[in-house]
């Protein structure tokens, strides 16, 4: 390999698998490395552990706010916009912002809602468990995370399907299977946030008519400053929190089944004990992370390793890559479910460290409580279908066999 061949913008790469061997290559050779762009400025690319956190924990110099934090360029005219998503926003007013929310997500608030996320395992296994056969990541992964950000949200049963679709053209935007049309795939993602946005205005409205006790209502009546937030300030948080909630957690549910899969030592030994659950989702997750990269921009003029980064140059974090640096992890490429200690970085890290690895955590753990145990002889019967995506590692279709067994619930 040289350095000259290393792509890391090209979708199809990312379709097939990820470029670990890139990666590890890059670490070994170039783990600065500036990464020329056919339709942008260029970026360093960040693929050491200590670098990553380096990077993250430091949002003066490296800010999320100047261009956002997502690979791709923006246009000019979509960063105010994209500003007023948290995700992109640098302190201090993205504290200002993270405190808003911050409440409905901590260990002792998420653990409310316990009971509630075993007993949607349980159905929705239940609901495919007779049949013998499905679709993984429609019927199993995608349920979850979709029904628990949307009953947080306070999002009605019937509404949910539809919000799901919305959010997957959202994030799909270089995966023509996700866009509806022959149209711009631009042009779909900016059409599917309008109708986010559309759904956000409806769910605020019926939040200020009748409160409950969700996350919509504890948004109205959020003061920023001493004042109400605005129905636009609203309607980001719904974006950022149903697209963060659902297309990660799906994405490690079914990856981290395939790693299963593909381990079948490891998942055996899962089945055997499964107490072991908190340690395997720990291992999942940093074996398969949902994220691929964020992006930052430099505000100043700084050194990593040796190599000069000037003011105002793009700067790529690469998850999956820090996941596996040799230098942390011992054995990075190995599968080992009771891997100790696994201080992975799936989650990112410093400022903008995931609002809802608690929720994400005890999602996983149930489902995989309940994957291992009630799945007998899972299989799958077609190779998975990745999603084309520099941004999620996603699979968007996944059929499986298994053994009936029986329905739990009533
Ligand atoms: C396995 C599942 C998940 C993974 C792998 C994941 C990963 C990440 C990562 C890497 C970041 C850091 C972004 C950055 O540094 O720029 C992040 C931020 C964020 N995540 Fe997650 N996430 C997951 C699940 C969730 C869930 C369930 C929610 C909420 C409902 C959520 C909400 C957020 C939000 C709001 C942010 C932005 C935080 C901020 O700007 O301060 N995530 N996530």
């Amino acid at each position: 390999m040289k350095l000259a061949d290393v792509d890391l913008t090209n979708p199809d790469l990312f379709q097939q698998a990820i470029p670990h061997e890139t990666f590890e290559f890059l670490r070994r050779e170039a783990p600065v490395f500036w990464h020329e762009e056919q339709d942008g400025p260029g970026f360093w690319a960040i693929t050491k552990y200590a670098d990553l956190k380096f990077v993250s924990r430091n949002p003066q110099t490296f800010s999320s706010e100047r261009m956002g934090a997502l690979l791709r360029e923006p246009q000019p005219e979509q960063l105010p916009f994209m500003q007023s998503i948290m995700l992109n926003m640098d302190p201090p007013r993205h504290r200002q912002y993270r405190a808003l929310v911050n409440k409905a997500f901590t260990k002792r608030m998420v653990e409310n809602l316990h009971g509630r996320i075993r007993d949607m395992v349980t159905r929705l296994i239940d609901d495919v468990i007779e049949r013998g056969e499905c679709d993984f990541v429609d019927e199993v992964a995608a349920v979850l995370p979709m029904q628990v950000i949307c009953e947080m949200m306070g999002v009605p049963e019937e509404d949910r399907r539809r919000v799901y679709e919305i959010g997957n053209q959202m994030v799909g935007f270089d995966d023509p299977d996700l866009q509806e049309g022959d149209r711009m795939a631009d042009h779909e993602g900016q059409q599917a946030a309008a109708e986010m946005f559309m759904y956000a205005t409806k769910l605020r409205e019926k939040a200020v008519r009748t409160p409950g006790d969700d996350l919509a209502t504890a948004l109205v009546n959020a003061e920023l400053e001493g004042e109400k937030l605005s129905e636009s300030d609203f309607n980001f948080f719904f974006l950022l929190l149903l697209i963060a909630g659902n297309e990660t957690t799906r994405t490690v549910t079914t990856n981290g089944t395939i790693a299963l899969l593909d381990n079948p030592d490891q998942h055996e030994k899962l089945r055997q004990n499964p107490a072991l659950v908190d340690s395997a989702v720990e291992e999942i997750l940093r074996y398969c992370p949902a994220v691929n990269c964020f992006r930052r921009q430099t505000t100043e003029e700084v050194e990593i390793r040796g190599q000069k980064l000037r003011e105002n140059e793009k700067v790529v974090l690469w998850y999956p890559s820090a996941n596996r640096d040799e230098e942390v992890f011992h054995d990075p490429h190995r599968f080992d479910i009771e891997r100790h200690p696994n201080e992975h970085l799936a989650f990112g890290v410093g400022e903008h460290f995931c609002l809802g690895s608690n929720l994400a955590r005890l999602e996983l753990r149930e489902v995989f409580s309940g994957i291992v145990t009630r799945f007998h002889e899972l299989e799958r019967t077609e190779p998975p279908r990745r999603l084309r995506s520099t941004f999620i590692n996603g699979i968007k279709e996944m059929q499986v066999r298994y053994r009936p067994g029986p329905r739990l619930g009533t």
